[in-house]
């Protein structure tokens, strides 16, 4: 049994507050390797923000959930180094069952998210509720979900989301404990999150997704009044990626994310964490592909990895800076 604490991880209350208060969100970024790491510490440490370092259940298969959390530890000593003891949290993404997030309470995450949105409301509760009365002896803060993302192997995106039922959100929080919420407004996970034909034709052409269920967010804020509010599937989908990786032989299509207006508007509301993945993907693909096309006779993985992770950690301060608002709040 390791805490969080002797590694000098935090748990999300504190920033969570703290965001909620200053109108921002905090990123949590997914990492499965090395440089994914170096990146979003680099970014976080230069733009003084908070962060979580996600983990999900394929980066556990991935990358070893043991050899990920000594990484976590050494991106706390990694940060100081740098210059900044920035706020760090540990956090398990999309939890399935209690035994996972056990373990990783055991191991030294200081957050974990159970994820029980795919069973009835009952079980929800009561899978949820059990979580947090393990977590919280340990001072672990806890995540849970209501309503379904759509998945990115839905047929028909539109479809398969099940909106969050504001009707629900105070009763759930009640019963479980938990310290912070995932909604569904229309996000999804992957790159791609709408049809086209869901979409309307900008002047230039540029599709332009329905906009988010900010309804539905507003109501489920009236509800749990100052609690924090999670958006997974965050990812924007930077069309200038998707050109890149498909000129020098990527085969990417209908990729289209959520507006970055969208998620300036939801940073200064109750939501407090924005989860991104698919763009970090996206970044480090589209620099290694085009250094493969310029550079054919690079063979050592420093060479093509090194831009990779310049990229990442540019998008990575451009979203603290420029979309969630979490730089400087360190
Ligand atoms: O929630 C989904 C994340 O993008 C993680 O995906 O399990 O493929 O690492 P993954
Ligand atoms: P994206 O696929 O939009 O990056 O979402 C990631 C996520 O929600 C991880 O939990
Ligand atoms: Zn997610």
């Amino acid at each position: 049994m390791v805490s969080y604490k002797e590694l000098g991880l935090v748990n999300s209350r504190e920033i969570f507050k703290k965001a909620f208060e200053g109108k921002y969100a905090i990123p949590a970024f997914n990492f499965n390797n090395m440089e994914q790491m170096q990146a979003i510490i680099q970014a976080c440490v230069e733009e003084n923000s908070p962060v979580i370092l996600q983990v999900s259940s394929g980066a556990r298969k991935y990358a070893n959930q043991t050899l990920l959390r000594y990484m976590a530890q050494g991106a706390v000593e990694y940060a100081k180094e740098l210059g900044k003891n920035i706020p760090i949290v540990l956090h398990l993404d999309h939890g399935a069952d209690f035994e996972i997030c056990k373990s990783c309470v055991d191991m030294g995450f200081s957050s974990v998210m159970i994820d029980g949105s795919h069973h009835s409301y009952a079980d929800n509760i009561a899978l949820t509720r059990k979580v947090v009365e393990y977590a919280h002896q340990h001072d672990v803060t806890v995540e849970g979900e209501l309503g379904v993302l759509a998945g990115i192997e839905d047929d028909v995106v539109a479809e398969h989301h099940t909106y969050t039922q504001p009707e629900e959100v105070e009763d759930f929080v009640s019963k479980t404990g938990v310290d912070s919420l995932a909604i569904s407004i229309g996000t999804s996970h992957g790159a791609n999150k709408f049809k086209p034909e869901q979409c309307t034709r900008n002047a230039d052409g540029i599709l332009i997704p329905p906009s988010l269920r900010f309804d539905i967010l507003e109501a489920c804020e009236k509800r749990i009044p100052g609690f924090p509010i999670v958006l997974h599937g965050a990812s924007s989908v930077p069309q200038q990626y998707v050109a890149t990786i498909n000129q020098y032989g990527g085969a990417l299509k209908d990729t289209i994310g959520i507006p970055e207006d969208e998620l300036r508007r939801a940073a200064k509301s109750a939501v407090c964490k924005i989860n991104i993945d698919s763009d970090g993907r996206l970044a480090m693909t589209a620099a290694i592909r085009e250094n493969f096309a310029i550079h054919p006779e690079w063979f050592d993985p420093r060479q093509y990895l090194g831009p990779a992770r310049e990229e990442l950690k540019k998008l990575y301060a451009h979203k603290c800076v420029h979309v969630l608002g979490s730089a400087g709040k360190a």
